[in-house]
Order: structure tokens, then C-alpha cells, then sequence
């Protein structure tokens, strides 16, 4: 296994398909009454946040806990970061007491490398700036797996602010891997030059929505992240609506087994509609349910469960 998960590109198929297992394994516990597993006991996790997470950091705390583990959750707001301590220098200070695992969300994309040079423990990425969330696309996987029975061969279309999204990078990075083929969509301005050739060659860019919709077995919507936009990519909400917003007639045009996805948190009604967000196609609430047992199988694999 791997010491760190830092990148989707940091799991070949095989150990991606270990963590997608024992995630299902994981996933029993959740059924059960008492939901915790002794593998983690005496072991330390810091849940290191630097940025706003609600459904993340929760997600990261309750699969801590329910291998009983020790949790510390850290939020840059209220520390000494708000001082003006440094990346490393807090590292230092988490290292000194002694952390097996540091689950880390920086607005810096390359944070989480950084401090993996700095602690002997293991370090998630949670989200560093716009470049990766390695658990996100994890969770994905599981979510599609678990509602269409395989990975290979699924076209999987992602669409929306590509450009500023961790998790659309970390998901064509898995997704490509286990098999799958990937299409990014969305206005020119929110898909970078040359972003498919340079994660996976073999991913697709298109900018019509309608065209690719018949087509594919995975709609994945993304959230259009305003707080990282400095400029405006797009003449107006309504306008963003209307190109690449899923609505109900858009999602009775997908085939009939297809699944809509979402990372949450949503904008309603800019790119996906209450109808679509809370029909039976959408798996937004399993993805979250998904993401403790996949963050249970991370930490348990990354920290050795119970062969240390
Ligand atoms: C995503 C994130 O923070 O990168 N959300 C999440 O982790 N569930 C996506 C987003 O913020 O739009």
C-alpha cells in the first residue's frame, strides 16, 4: 500500500480496486448497530482544514471514529494560523504529537505535497485549491460501481467549472485508470487548453451538452465555484442555466439506466434543478453515505489496520 494519497494518480487499478473492496467491506459496518471497528485504536488522525468543508470534513471525522481512532480536528480559523503561522511550522507542531495521519484541505494547490515532506504519518488530500481530491473521486468510483455493477467501460460526462475543480482532475485521473472514458463539458472558458491531454490522453472535451447526453451512462455535475472566480467565465447565471444546467427534459434525454451525480455542495437551479437533484437517478445523498466507507478503507489501508 501506499504511505500517502495525495493525487488520484497515486493508485494503479489494483490498488484502487483494494480500497473500492474494502470500502464495501467498510460499508457493512454502517448497517450495523454499533457502528465501530477496533482497527484504529491508539492511533492518532488530525483533521487539518484550511479551507470551509462541511460534507469532507464530517465524512473524514466519522470514518476516523468509527475505526476508533483518536481524531483531532484542527480548523485554520481560531489557531495560530490565523497569526501567521506557516504550513510548516504547524506541521511540525502536529508531528510533535504525534499524528499517524494528517487529513489535509488547503486553498494552495500543492499543500498536501508539501507537508507530506514534513511528517513522518501519512497525508490525505482533501482538496488542495483547484488541483486534486484523490477521496472524492474515490467515493465516485464506489457510487458507480455500486449502482451500475463496473467500472470499465463507462462513459462518464463531467460537466461544468472544469476549470476550477479538484474533483473533476482527480476523477479523470481514477476514472481513466479503472477503465472508464471520460468527457469534460462545459463553456471554453471553464475548460482549460490541453487539461484532457494532460491528465489522461484518451478523455474527450465537448462543449454542447445536449449532443453528449443520449450517450453516456454517468452524468457528474460540478458546482460553479464563484468564490475562485475573479473574472466572469460566463455572461450570466441564467445563460449558464440554459447551456449547461441539468434540468428535467436534459435528464430524460439520458439513457435509461444512466446516474446523476454531484460533489455537493450544490447551486440549485444554476446547474442542476431541484427535480433533478432530488430524483431517483440522482445518487448525490449516497455519494456522501459512500464517502465514510471509502475515507474507513483509506485511513485503514494508508495507517496498516491492523498489521502494525
Ligand atoms: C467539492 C470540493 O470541496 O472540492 N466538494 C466536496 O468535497 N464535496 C466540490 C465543490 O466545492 O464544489
Amino acid at each position: 500500500m501506499i504511505r500517502h494519497l495525495l493525487s488520484g494518480a497515486d493508485l494503479d487499478a489494483a490498488t484502487a480496486t483494494l480500497v473500492l473492496d474494502t470500502a464495501a467491506e467498510m460499508a457493512t459496518v454502517a448497517g450495523r448497530e454499533v457502528k465501530k471497528l477496533p482497527a484504529l485504536r491508539g492511533r492518532t488522525v488530525v483533521n487539518l482544514f484550511y479551507e470551509d468543508s462541511t460534507r469532507t470534513r464530517i465524512s473524514f471525522e466519522a470514518a476516523a471514529k468509527r475505526l476508533s481512532a483518536d481524531v483531532i480536528n484542527f480548523s485554520a480559523k481560531g489557531s495560530s494560523v490565523a497569526k501567521g503561522e506557516s504550513l510548516k511550522d504547524t506541521a511540525l507542531t502536529l508531528q510533535a504529537m504525534g499524528a499517524d495521519a494528517v487529513v489535509v484541505r488547503h486553498p494552495a494547490s500543492g499543500a498536501p505535497h508539501r507537508l507530506a515532506e514534513w511528517v513522518d504519518g501519512s497525508v490525505v488530500n482533501a482538496g488542495d485549491g483547484t488541483h486534486e481530491h484523490p477521496t472524492q473521486a474515490l467515493l465516485d468510483a464506489y457510487t458507480m460501481r455500486s449502482r451500475l455493477g463496473r467500472l470499465d467501460g463507462l462513459h462518464v460526462a463531467i460537466v461544468g467549472d472544469v476549470l476550477h475543480s479538484r474533483v473533476a482532475r482527480s476523477n479523470v485521473l481514477l476514472l481513466s485508470t479503472l477503465g472508464a472514458k471520460v468527457t469534460l463539458i462545459g463553456p471554453p472558458t471553464l475548460i482549460p487548453v490541453d487539461i484532457a491531454a494532460a491528465l489522461a490522453p484518451g478523455t474527450d472535451v465537448c462543449y454542447d451538452l445536449d449532443a453528449v447526453l443520449p450517450d453516456v451512462d454517468v452524468v457528474m455535475m460540478l458546482r460553479v465555484q464563484r468564490e475562485r472566480m475573479g473574472d466572469s467565465y460566463f455572461p450570466s447565471a441564467r445563460e449558464y442555466a440554459r447551456r449547461y444546467g441539468l434540468d428535467g427534459p436534459r435528464m430524460r434525454r439520458l439513457p435509461e439506466h444512466a446516474i446523476v451525480m454531484h460533489p455537493g455542495p450544490m447551486n440549485r437551479g444554476m446547474e442542476i434543478t431541484p427535480e433533478v437533484a432530488d430524483s431517483p437517478r440522482s445518487t448525490i445523498v449516497e455519494q456522501v453515505a459512500n464517502g465514510v466507507s471509502v475515507r474507513m478503507a483509506v485511513l485503514y489501508l494508508l495507517l496498516g489496520g491492523n498489521n502494525r
